[in-house]
């Protein structure tokens, strides 16, 4: 007996040591597997004489997987139904009782056989995923060993999103089918599709043809960050009915929801190009050429108009069966509506009344949103909108997407809305990835790299437990204003999608950036063989500092007479004096926003010290509606209660034509000796030529330097 367990030890150790000349799989994949227990076996051998067997209704996932090693290893695993018990190879299995939650799976290796259970073929697709994530990659890699144990795995939220704007810049079939790949890849479930806006209208809709033969198509766009210089280059396109069959066919494949989103009543300029008779003027509209938030919106008073959005989202029902239902609901300016007679005599007739929080145009809004929330539960589905829905009274059943932050969705998990998270400030991946610009395609602005992806919390402290529950998903959103191109939208969306999907997946309690970023360099390789366009700071990270030279007021006590708006308040005062100096992106932490109030800063530098000159860096992003500040002063004190003022500088208002960036000023006066100094900085207002003409400007500070 000993002599046989030796030789069977001997046996092991020569099969082992055979196997090790081929490339192993790693099971350290993205999304994280939650459970990974490893045994000392002989690894399994996937090759290609390795035959995959299948329960009847998971053919589809058999030939994903067959596929999947054809891309990976360059063989396909032959294909075929499960009968009775197989002994070898790899055997694709149902297990709905073993599993607590759908969507769960397991993965058991040994060396003759793998085994994938799902609760359901979606389990069964994700361990597929995982299976798939882990393989050796390279040129010569035609083998792969399967170190042997068992994987148990299960996703933290239900609903695992990512969207996409085909409206500002069309994507076409192939990309978006694409882009769905990438999403399977990630474990993501739903899909996003926003279908309408002000500068294209990309759904076909039967009962209105002009939806798509004008409102498909803009007679131009303009050029730069929304400045006033138009090419004049139609540009448009659309989905016909019969593509986006298929692609929900398509999608579903690959266990992805497709959300259509018919963005009401705003952003709907290319539909009141298509049907002036929709809107409160009657037009003439134009498809928009321009981005930001038109003033014109659907009519809500007139009663054509209820019945255009009804017959809109029937039709849109029939295409998608997604039990979800975008109806937007975002950004809804109502300017129109107070001055139109129509919605006027809607408010009358409704009783609608305007009070302390709402006005009686933000309740009519709730009645449009209301009443197409009924046509879309009316067939059994429920309506998503985002945050500002909760303005006004919306109904209960409605699913909140918080994208302002994430107060919008704890309110809504308080008033007992379910939510999906999606704030800005960590999700909007049409942000920068690096602090220098100028080393990047173009964007809207700001600054999201990887790392604060990551970061991302979906379940607020504020929340109780059962309110958490209301949380029921994460999505990122790919807006593409200044994304012309699918190959751009993947590098918006790669690597930050890795954070996301980990987030999504797992929301893990520990989060190790480096472990991360070690997994992320595994999936990279994989983008390469799929010639995904990703972004690669994270693999070398480079630091975007200016260092200031030390001066009087570097770390010395500092307070701030008014704070900083809250989104851009960072660390606090202490940014403004830390000898570390913001760079280009204004929501990099390193610069302190304020709108509508000005900067006042008081700095204690600790002794009476002679002082002649204060300095400051102050940010231009005309498009982000950040200006160079109107006014600075500087005022000293011996006590820090009695200031008089030793300088001041007017600053004229930046126009069109100057160049965006961060800027330095300079104030000089006679030398004084002072032991407390007060710095304000004041703001312009936006001027005519500007989109927000009639409101403040921004202004973004950094390092403020006394010498
Ligand atoms: C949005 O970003 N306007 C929802
Ligand atoms: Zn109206």
């Amino acid at each position: 007996m000993k002599q046989y367990l030796l030789s069977l030890c001997l046996a092991t150790l020569l099969l082992s040591a055979c196997t090790q000349q081929f490339p192993e799989a790693n099971y350290d994949v993205i999304p994280q597997p939650k459970e990974v227990t490893l045994n000392e076996e002989k690894p399994f051998v996937l090759q290609p004489k390795t035959t995959v067997y299948y329960e009847e209704e998971l053919q589809c996932e058999a030939q994903f997987l067959s596929e999947y090693v054809n891309d990976i290893l360059s063989f396909k695993l032959a294909e075929q139904p499960l009968q009775g018990e197989a002994k070898e190879g790899i055997v694709l299995r149902l297990a709905p009782t073993e599993f607590d939650l759908s969507e769960a799976y397991e993965i058991n290796i040994t060396p003759k056989l793998v085994t994938i259970k799902g609760a359901d073929a979606a389990g069964v697709f994700y361990g597929i995923q995982t299976l798939r994530k882990s393989l050796p990659i390279g040129e010569s890699v035609n083998k792969a060993a399967l170190p042997c144990g068992t994987i148990r795995d299960w996703p933290n939220f239900s609903y695992r999103g990512m969207h996409l704007d085909p409206c500002r810049h069309f994507m076409d079939l192939d990309s978006v089918k694409i882009y769905i790949d990438m999403l399977a890849l990630h474990n993501m479930n739903q899909f996003h599709f926003h279908l309408t806006e002000d500068q294209g209208w990309r759904i076909e809709i039967k009962k209105y043809p002009k939806l798509t033969e004008i409102g498909a198509y803009r007679n131009g766009t303009v050029i730069g960050r929304n400045g006033r210089i138009y090419d004049t280059i139609r540009y448009g396109g659309f989905y016909t009915q019969e593509q986006l069959r298929d692609l929900v066919q398509y999608a579903a494949e690959r266990h992805v929801n497709i959300i259509p989103e018919i963005d009401l009543p705003g952003h709907m300029q290319a539909a009141l190009a298509s049907y002036p008779e929709l809107g409160c003027t009657g037009g003439p509209y134009e498809v928009w050429k321009r981005w930001g938030v038109s003033d014109d919106v659907l009519c809500a008073g007139n009663e054509e108009t209820m019945l255009f959005v009804e017959d809109v989202l029937n039709e849109v029902m029939d295409i998608f069966p997604s039990p979800y239902i975008h109806i937007g609901g975002d950004e809804c300016p109502k300017v129109r509506w107070e001055q139109c007679p129509k919605c006027q005599k809607k408010i009358k007739e409704l009783g609608i009344k305007g009070d302390a929080r709402f006005s009686k145009e933000d309740y009519l809004q709730s009645y449009v949103m209301n009443r197409m929330a009924k046509v879309v539960e009316a067939r059994g589905r429920r309506v998503i909108g985002w945050d500002e829905i909760l303005e006004g009274n919306v109904s209960e059943t409605a699913i909140i997407q918080s994208w302002r932050g994430t107060e919008g969705g704890i309110e809504a998990a308080q008033k007992g809305h379910d939510v999906i998270m999606s704030p800005t400030s960590y999700l909007y991946f049409d942000y920068y990835q690096s602090e220098d610009p100028s080393t990047e395609p173009s964007c809207v602005g700001g600054y999201l790299p990887v790392s604060r992806v990551y970061e991302f919390k979906p379940l607020p402290s504020a929340l109780t437990p059962e309110q958490q529950k209301h949380i029921i998903g994460v999505q990122a959103n790919i807006w593409t204003e200044y994304i012309t191109s699918f190959n751009h939208v993947e590098y918006m969306a790669m690597p930050r999608m890795d954070a996301l999907a980990e987030i999504q997946w797992n929301n893990p309690t520990e989060r190790d950036f480096d472990a991360f970023v070690e997994r992320c360099r595994h999936i990279a390789e994989l983008y390469d063989l799929y010639h995904y366009n990703y972004a690669k700071q994270i693999f070398n990270p480079q630091v975007y500092t200016d260092t200031v030279e030390p001066n009087l007021a570097t770390r010395k006590p500092i307070f701030l007479r008014e704070q900083p708006n809250e989104q851009y308040a960072s660390k606090g005062a202490l940014i403004l004096n830390d000898g570390e100096m913001g760079r280009i992106a204004y929501n990099s932490g390193r610069w302190l926003g304020f709108w509508g109030q000005p900067l006042d800063a008081v700095i204690d530098l600790e002794q009476a010290a002679t002082m002649s000159h204060v300095r400051f860096r102050a940010l231009v992003n005309k498009g982000a509606w950040i200006y160079n500040p109107s006014h600075a002063s500087v005022l000293v004190s011996d006590d820090g209660e009695a200031f008089r003022e030793v300088a001041q500088l007017d600053i004229p208002i930046t126009t069109w034509t100057d160049k965006d960036g961060n800027f330095t000023y300079e104030l000089d006066f006679e030398p004084v000796i002072a032991r407390y100094v007060e710095v304000i900085i004041k703001d312009h207002m936006l001027p005519e030529d500007h989109d927000g003409f009639g409101h403040p400007a921004w202004i973004f500070v950094d390092e403020i330097e006394v010498f």
